[in-house]
C-alpha cells in the first residue's frame, strides 16, 4: 500500500492547524523580507522596522486573507500559501506602517503599541517616520515581485492598484486625515465615513484581494466586498469601545486615549450603550449576509467575526 501523499494529508488539516501553519510561515516571510543584509548605519532603521512588525500584533488581516480564500476555494491547503503570502504580508506591512505613524506625537501621541514602546519612543521620531515609509514601499515591492512570480501580470497589477487605493486618499491615509482634522482642527466628518476609510478599507481589502485571485463569480465577489465593508467598520467600532472599556495590558496599548484627546469616535458620537447596539446589529447583519452567499467554507470567517465582535484586545 502506498502512503497518502503529503497534499492528501494537508487537505485534511483542521482549520486551526491551517491557521497556525499559515501564521508561522507569515512570520518567517516577514522576518526574511525585513532582514536587509546591511553593513552600515541603516541597521538602526532595520531594527525599528523589526521592532514594530515582527512577532507582534494579532495578525487579523492576514487571517482574514486566509478565511477569504477558504470561502472561495473548494478545498484549501498550504499549497496556496506561496501565492497568498505576499498579499497577506503586504496588508499587514501597510497596517504596521499606519500604526507607527498613528502613534507619532503629531498624530495620536502614543507610547505603547503591541505591548512594547512605540517605534518613535524607542528609535526617535525621525526613524519612526522612515520606518513607516520603508514599510509602505516594501509592501508594493513584495507584490510586484513575489506575487508576480505566482499570478499573471494583469492580475498582479490589479491587486497592486486595489491595495494602493485602500491605503491612500480614498482609504487609510485619507481616513486618518479626517480623524485628525476632526480632533485637532474641529473639522467634523461623518464618523462612519472616517472609520470606513481609516480602518475599514484595509480590512475589506484583506477579504476582497484574495477572493478576486481565486474566484471569478461577480456576485460572490460583490457579496464579499459588502461583508468586508461591514467587518471593517465593526472592527473600528469595537476599537472605540475598547478604548473606553478595554484592559491596557491585554490590548498592549493605552486606553482612554480617545476621550483624553477629544477624538471623534462612535462612543463620542453615540454614547457607549448605543455604540454597543450598533456593533451588535452590524455583527448580526454580517452573519446573515454571510449565510446568504454561496461560499465553500465559512467556518473560519465566522470564527474571526465572532472574535472581532467579542474581542478584549
Ligand atoms: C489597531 O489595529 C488599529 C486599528 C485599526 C483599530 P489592530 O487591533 O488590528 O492591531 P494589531 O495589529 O493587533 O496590533
Ligand atoms: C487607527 O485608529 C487606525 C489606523 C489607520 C492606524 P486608532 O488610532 O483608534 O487605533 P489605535 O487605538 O491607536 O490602535
Ligand atoms: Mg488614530
Ligand atoms: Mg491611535
Ligand atoms: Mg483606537
Amino acid at each position: 500500500m502506498t502512503p497518502p501523499s503529503s497534499s492528501h494529508i494537508e487537505s485534511h488539516m483542521t482549520s486551526a492547524e491551517l491557521q497556525t501553519l499559515f501564521l508561522s510561515q507569515l512570520e518567517d516571510y516577514l522576518k526574511k523580507k525585513t532582514h536587509f543584509n546591511l553593513s552600515d548605519h541603516r541597521t538602526f532603521l532595520e531594527s525599528a522596522i523589526q521592532h514594530s512588525l515582527l512577532e507582534s500584533g494579532k495578525r487579523l488581516r492576514p487571517l482574514l486573507c486566509l478565511a477569504s480564500t477558504s470561502m472561495v476555494v473548494e478545498s484549501i491547503s498550504p499549497t496556496i500559501f506561496p501565492t497568498l503570502m505576499p498579499i497577506a504580508a503586504s496588508i499587514e506591512i501597510i497596517h504596521t506602517y499606519s500604526l507607527i505613524h498613528d502613534d507619532l506625537p503629531s498624530m495620536d501621541n502614543d507610547t505603547l503599541r503591541r505591548g512594547k514602546p512605540t517605534c518613535h519612543v524607542k528609535f526617535g521620531e525621525d526613524i519612526a517616520i522612515l520606518a513607516g515609509d520603508t514599510l509602505n514601499t516594501l509592501a508594493f515591492e513584495l507584490l510586484s515581485h513575489d506575487l508576480l512570480a505566482h499570478v499573471p501580470a494583469d492580475t498582479c497589477i490589479s491587486i497592486i492598484n486595489k491595495l494602493s487605493v485602500a491605503s491612500g486618499m480614498n482609504g487609510m491615509a485619507g481616513g486618518q486625515a479626517m480623524d485628525l482634522l476632526s480632533e485637532k482642527r474641529n473639522q467634523k466628518s461623518d464618523i462612519t465615513h472616517i472609520h470606513s476609510l481609516k480602518t475599514g478599507k484595509l480590512i475589506q481589502a484583506s477579504l476582497t484581494l484574495p477572493a478576486q485571485l481565486f474566484c471569478d463569480d461577480p456576485l460572490v465577489l460583490e457579496g464579499i466586498g459588502k461583508i468586508g465593508e461591514k467587518i471593517g467598520l465593526l472592527y473600528q467600532i469595537v476599537d472605540d469601545i475598547l478604548d473606553e472599556e478595554g484592559n491596557s495590558d491585554l490590548m498592549g496599548k493605552s486606553k482612554f486615549k480617545d476621550r483624553e484627546s477629544n477624538k471623534q469616535t462612535y462612543v463620542s458620537t453615540y454614547g457607549l450603550a448605543k455604540t454597543k447596539e450598533i456593533a451588535q446589529s452590524t455583527y448580526d447583519k454580517t452573519k446573515v449576509e454571510l449565510q446568504n452567499l454561496r461560499l465553500y467554507n465559512t467556518s473560519m470567517i465566522n470564527q474571526l467575526l465572532d472574535l472581532i465582535f467579542v474581542r478584549d484586545h
